[in-house]
C-alpha cells in the first residue's frame, strides 16, 4: 500500500532531532513537521524570538529555524496531541550508557526510546511508520515493535485499523557540520521490513538526495551498522594518537606521517587529525555498546579489541596533562594556566566527552588555577562538567586548584605560564601574539594539542612551544 506523509512528529529536541528536522522541514515545505520534547526549557529554547538563544549552536541552523519555524516547523511539548497526528514518527531520544544494573557502564539505557514507544503506543492513530533516529543496540527495533504490537492486542476492538511500521534510520551528522551533513549526506541508511513503509521515507530523502546514495537494508544491518562507523573513525583517532607519542619520542612529526599514509586512497585522508583524544556523544558510548554485545555473545577477543580504542583515548588525555606538569618544572601547584577550548571540537558548544573534560580535572588535581575561555561554553556548562563551582578571584594562599571563566583569550593569559589549545576554534588562529605574550608569565608555553598551526611569529615573542606529535619538541 502506498503511504502519503503529510503530518512528522519527532520525539527529542536534541542535537540529532532538532537539525534533522529543521533541514526536513526546509527541503519538504508541504511536510507539517512537529518537534516534541518534555523538557519546557529546552522547547522555550527552540521557540525563542532571540535565535542567538537556540538550545544548540551549529552554523547555518539558526537561517533554518527562521525560515521554517512557525510556518511548517513547530517545537511544543504536546506530546500526545502531536503523536495522535502524525503518519510517521522518528524517536530521536538520547540513549546514555547504563550507569546501574545490568550492563551498568557499557549497555546502552534504553529507557527513554521505552518510554517513547510506549507514548505511540498509547496515542497514535491508524498507520504509523517509527522511525529509530538515535544510535540504538543491534535488535531494539524489537523491542520497540513488541510494546507497539503488545498495546494493538492489548486494544484490539478499539483500534482496528492500528499498525506500526518500525524503520530504522540512523542518523550520521557530526557535530558543527550538522546541516551541511544533513543537506549533502554521503549516504543515507534506511533498514526495514516493509517495503511500502521504506519507500515512504525514501520519497522524503529523495526530495533532495539523489536515489544512488540511499542504501535500504534490513533491520538489523542499519542499526549495526551505525555503531560500526562510529567505532572505526574512533578507532582510526586512537591510531593515530597512539601514533603521536611514537613520533613525539622519534623525531618524526605526526602531520607528516598522517599527510604521507592519507595518500594511500586505500586508507584515506579524513580522521587523521592526532588531538588530545576524541570527544562527543557518540563515539565512547558507541564503543562501549558494541563491547558490550561482544561479551554477550561470547566474542571476548573482539570486544577486547575495540575496548582497547577507548584504552588509548584515556592515555591520550593522560599522557598531555603530563607533558604540560612536567615541562612546567614538574609542578603546576598555584600556576596560572590559560586553557583555550573547552567544547569537544569547534563550532559545537556541546562538551558532552570532551576531553579538556579530563585535562582540566587533571590540572586542578595537581594544583593549578585555571583560566577557561571557550566561545560558545557558558560557565554553567564547565562547572558541571568539573564538579567543582567556579572561583570569584584564585585564592594564591591555598594550594588547592581552582578555576574561573575568562571572557576572552586575552583575558586568560593575564599573569598565565602556559596556553593550552585544548579545541581547533578557528579564532584561535588568528592570535595577536604580541599583546598576549605581554600579559603572560616568563618562562612562557604553549601546549597545542590541537596542531592549530602557531604561527612562527609566537616564537619571536618567546614563547617555548610544544605540539602533539612534533617531535622536534626533543631537547
Ligand atoms: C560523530 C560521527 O562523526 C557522526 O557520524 C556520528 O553521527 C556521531 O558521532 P561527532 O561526535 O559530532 O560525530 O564529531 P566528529 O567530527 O566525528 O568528532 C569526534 C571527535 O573526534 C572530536 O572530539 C574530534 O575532535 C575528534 N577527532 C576527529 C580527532 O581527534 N581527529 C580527527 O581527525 C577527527
Amino acid at each position: 500500500m502506498d503511504y502519503s506523509i503529510k503530518n512528522i512528529c519527532c520525539i527529542g529536541a536534541g542535537y540529532v532531532g532538532g537539525p534533522s528536522m529543521a533541514v526536513i522541514a526546509d527541503k519538504c515545505t508541504n511536510k507539517n513537521i512537529n518537534v516534541v520534547d518534555l523538557n519546557k526549557e529546552r522547547i522555550d529554547l527552540w521557540n525563542s524570538s532571540n535565535l542567538s538563544n537556540l538550545p544548540i549552536y551549529e552554523p547555518g541552523l539558526k537561517e533554518i529555524i527562521k525560515r521554517r519555524r512557525g510556518k511548517n516547523l513547530f517545537f511544543s511539548t504536546e506530546v500526545k496531541k502531536n503523536i495522535a497526528e502524525a503518519d510517521m514518527i522518528f524517536i530521536s531520544v538520547n540513549t546514555p550508557t547504563k550507569i546501574k544494573g545490568i550492563g551498568a557502564g557499557e549497555a546502552i539505557d534504553l529507557k527513554w526510546v521505552e518510554a517513547s514507544s510506549r507514548q505511540i503506543s498509547r496515542y497514535a492513530k491508524g498507520k504509523t511508520i517509527v522511525v529509530e533516529k538515535s544510535t540504538l543496540p543491534v535488535r531494539t527495533a524489537e523491542t520497540i515493535k513488541s510494546i507497539l504490537n503488545s498495546t494493538i492486542t492489548k486494544n484490539k476492538n478499539q483500534s482496528e485499523s492500528q499498525e506500526f511500521f518500525i524503520l530504522s534510520n540512523p542518523e550520521f551528522l557530526a557535530e558543527g557540520t550538522a546541516i551541511n551533513d544533513l543537506e549533502n549526506p554521503d549516504r543515507i541508511l534506511i533498514g526495514g521490513e516493509d517495503d511500502d513503509a521504506i519507500k515512504a521515507l525514501e520519497n522524503i530523502y529523495s526530495t533532495w538526495i539523489n536515489q544512488d546514495k540511499i542504501i535500504k537494508t534490513d533491520l538489523w544491518s542499519a542499526e549495526l551498522s551505525k555503531l560500526i562507523a562510529n567505532a572505526f573513525l574512533a578507532q582510526r583517532i586512537s591510531s593515530i594518537n597512539s601514533i603521536s607519542a611514537l613520533c613525539e619520542v622519534t623525531g618524526a612529526d605526526i602531520k607528516e606521517v598522517a599527510n604521507a599514509i592519507g595518500k594511500d586512497t586505500r586508507i584515506g585522508e579524513f580522521f587523521l587529525n592526532s588531538g588530545p583524544g576524541f570527544g562527543g556523544s557518540c563515539f565512547k558510548k558507541d564503543i562501549l555498546n558494541l563491547v558490550y554485545i561482544c561479551k554477550y555473545y561470547g566474542l571476548y577477543e573482539t570486544a577486547n579489541y575495540w575496548q582497547n580504542v577507548i584504552e588509548i583515548n584515556n592515555w591520550q588525555q593522560k599522557r598531555i596533562s603530563n607533558v604540560i606538569i612536567n615541562k612546567l618544572f614538574g609542578t603546576v601547584v598555584g600556576k596560572k594556566l590559560s586553557i583555550l577550548g573547552f567544547s569537544f571540537k569547534k563550532n559545537t558548544n556541546d562538551t558532552r566527552e570532551s576531553p579538556a573534560i579530563k585535562i582540566c580535572k587533571n590540572l586542578i588535581e595537581e594544583g593549578a588555577k585555571l583560566n577557561i575561555y571557550d566561545p560558545q561554553v557558558m560557565p554553567k556548562i564547565i562547572e558541571r562538567d568539573l564538579n567543582l563551582k567556579e572561583s570569584i578571584e584564585f585564592d594564591s594562599s591555598s594550594e588547592l586548584g581552582e578555576w574561573k571563566f575568562a571572557s576572552s583569550i586575552y583575558e586568560s593569559a593575564i599573569d598565565s605560564d602556559a596556553l593550552i589549545f585544548l579545541t581547533e576554534w578557528d579564532e584561535f588562529k588568528f592570535i595577536n601574539w604580541k599583546k598576549i605574550s605581554e600579559k603572560m608569565r616568563d618562562p612562557k608555553w604553549i601546549f597545542d594539542t590541537r596542531s592549530i598551526s602557531i604561527s612562527k611569529e609566537a616564537q619571536a615573542y618567546g614563547f617555548n612551544i610544544w605540539v602533539i606529535g612534533e617531535g622536534k619538541n626533543l631537547p
